[in-house]
């Protein structure tokens, strides 16, 4: 029985990337040793965190005004180190639209002023709040916005246009790469690996370089300045060398596929296919804004919490794993990143109909 993998990240890797690091696993490239047992300063290693650069670069079109850089701390770090280099006593705006985007701003709200310009929060996060609503500060140190929220299976399906002087900074998490984007509208993104880019362990965080020179270095250690990893090719310290080199295959994998465009292609399909399903289907539900839904994560339920648990259950023995929703809101949620193929979302589906069809 195949098994598709629905976890929201640590997430499924594609099949390739995996057999390939299988076979590299214990001897990379006939050296006696595997990737994590070789120093980040030798020979081998160097190649590969370029690589990966690179990679990233070429995939989502990076100029040289920016310099791309691998983080450990997860996201969730990135919520502090973001506000401790750029808002430095000064005021920021925050697009409250889901925990991750919540938990963004109480980390800030400790280096200056957080101004939650616009939340959905008063309706369980059902939506993004439209551009026009926001109430933004002007000359903000910066703006911060969550593309993708994971928990409540919203999406920014047109990315906020900047307002000139104020750096827009995403949190991209588990949305980077599943879509074209213009990376010169924003001052910052980042993303923490483990959903669309590798295994956890890594941020991928991607600056303006003017940006890095904010940073009150008396204020901010060194392993927290952004300035350390640009100067240092990320290797000021010992990188996590094993979650780089599976985020060089995955990006290898990327371009294989046709690149950024062919897989936004591929995502539009798989999320159009699970959607019309749920859109004609009076039994599951899903709770999002149709005009904001995830491309990523799909979010649904049952008529009620005990058939979301069977149904989660039952969806498990027939080799459809991890659709349990996020702790804190219940139901389920099928996590569909670029790795999950066609096949997995219509053998979703076939299930769900199955499912309906037995409980109704
Ligand atoms: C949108 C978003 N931001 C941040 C995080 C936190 O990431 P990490 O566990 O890498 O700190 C997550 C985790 O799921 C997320 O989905």
């Amino acid at each position: 029985m195949a098994i598709y993998n629905f976890a929201a990240g640590p997430a499924m890797l594609p099949k390739d990337v995996m057999k390939r690091a299988e076979a590299e696993f214990t001897d990379y490239k006939n050296c006696g040793s595997g990737i994590m047992e070789l120093s980040h300063r030798g020979k081998l290693f160097q190649p590969v965190i370029d690589r990966a650069e690179a990679n990233v670069r070429e995939l989502l079109n990076i100029s040289d005004d920016y310099a791309v850089i691998f983080v450990q701390g997860g996201a969730s770090l990135q919520f502090s180190m973001l506000a401790m280099n750029l808002l430095n006593g000064g005021t920021a705006d925050y697009i409250d639209t889901g925990v991750w985007s919540n938990k963004a701003a109480k980390e800030a709200q400790m280096f200056g002023t957080v101004n939650v310009a616009a939340s959905s929060k008063e309706t369980k996060y059902d939506h993004i709040p439209a551009a026009s609503e926001w109430k933004l500060t002007p000359g903000a140190a910066y703006m911060h916005i969550t593309s993708n929220n994971t928990v409540a299976g919203t999406q920014y399906q047109t990315l906020p246009t900047p307002v000139a002087g104020v750096p827009l900074i995403a949190d991209m998490s588990s949305d980077i790469m599943s879509r074209m984007f213009n990376v010169n509208d924003f001052g910052m993104i980042y993303a923490g690996a483990q959903k669309n880019l590798g295994p956890s362990g890594v941020a991928l965080v991607i600056i303006r370089k003017d940006l890095v020179e904010r940073t009150d270095n008396s204020k901010v250690p060194t392993m927290l300045r952004y300035s350390t990893y640009v100067e240092n090719g990320s290797m000021f310290n010992t990188p996590p060398t094993f979650a780089i080199y599976m985020l060089a295959l995955v990006t290898d994998w990327f371009k294989e596929q046709g690149g950024i465009p062919a897989l936004e292609a591929r995502n539009n399909a798989k999320a159009a296919y699970l959607y019309d399903f749920l859109n004609g289907s009076d039994f599951y539900k899903s709770p999002v804004a149709p005009a904001d839904r995830s491309r990523m994560n799909v979010v649904f339920r049952t008529p009620s919490e005990e058939l979301d648990a069977k149904f989660v259950a039952e969806a498990k023995e027939n080799g459809l794993t991890d659709l349990k929703g996020h702790r804190l809101v219940g139901g389920c949620r099928a996590s569909i990143y670029n790795a999950m193929p066609m096949e997995g979302v219509q053998a979703l589906v076939e299930f769900m109909k199955k499912f309906e069809l037995a409980n109704k």
